[in-house]
């Protein structure tokens, strides 16, 4: 492929979708739909695996690219289904700012749990702290990440979250 074909190439995500036209028995005209489409006005989706019929709307549907969509399940999976700490346990999540990062720490939060968060800059740390609600978060470019756990008293057996390679597990320090 050469550069100006790569140039034409459509980018795919993630997104929100209106059915104008439909074959597919379980999608009709009007639905909305969230699942992987095109990033301009009007696709055509011959893949339906990734989608899933909108039938909550009293949400705004950006909803379906963040929390009610793959990000929310992501870190809904990986949270309560894979790691499930239970209230008052250390969370530690890596990339933390990120779309699935900042989900489990606030679902980690809502069940009660201390959640400490890293991140590559100063401006995403206070984001951590200032809007998700972490309890500690912390630059890991500036220290190492275990002198700074060490730091903020996770000396113990913690969860470890990690969004880089798709980790869940424990670490101890
Ligand atoms: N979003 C989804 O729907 C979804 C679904 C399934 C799986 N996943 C997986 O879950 C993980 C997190 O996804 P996400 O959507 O939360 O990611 P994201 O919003 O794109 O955030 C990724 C963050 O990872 C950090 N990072 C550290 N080392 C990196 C490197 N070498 N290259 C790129 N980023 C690096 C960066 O934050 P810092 O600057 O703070 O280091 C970056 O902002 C990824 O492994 C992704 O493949 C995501």
């Amino acid at each position: 492929m050469n550069e100006s074909s790569q140039d034409k190439q459509v980018i795919t995500a993630y997104g929100v979708s209106k059915v104008l036209d439909s074959e597919h028995p379980d999608f009709r005209e009007g639905d909305l739909v969230w699942g992987t489409t095109g990033w301009e006005e009007f696709s055509l989706i011959t893949e339906t695996e990734t989608h899933r019929k909108i039938t909550y709307t009293d949400v705004p549907l950006s909803y379906y690219t963040g929390l009610l969509g793959m990000p929310g399940l992501t870190a809904y999976a990986r949270f309560f289904e894979l790691c499930s700490p239970k209230k008052g346990e250390n969370v530690f999540i890596s990339a933390a700012s990120g779309a699935v990062g900042q989900l489990v720490g606030q679902f980690a939060k809502s069940i009660g749990c201390h959640v400490v968060g890293s991140a590559g800059s100063k401006d995403k740390v206070d984001l951590l702290k200032t809007k998700f609600g972490f309890d500690e978060a912390f630059n890991y470019i500036k220290k190492s990440m275990t002198w700074q756990l060490h730091c903020k008293g996770m000396k113990s057996k913690l969860f470890y979250v990690g969004n880089i390679a798709l980790s869940v597990d424990w670490l101890t320090i």
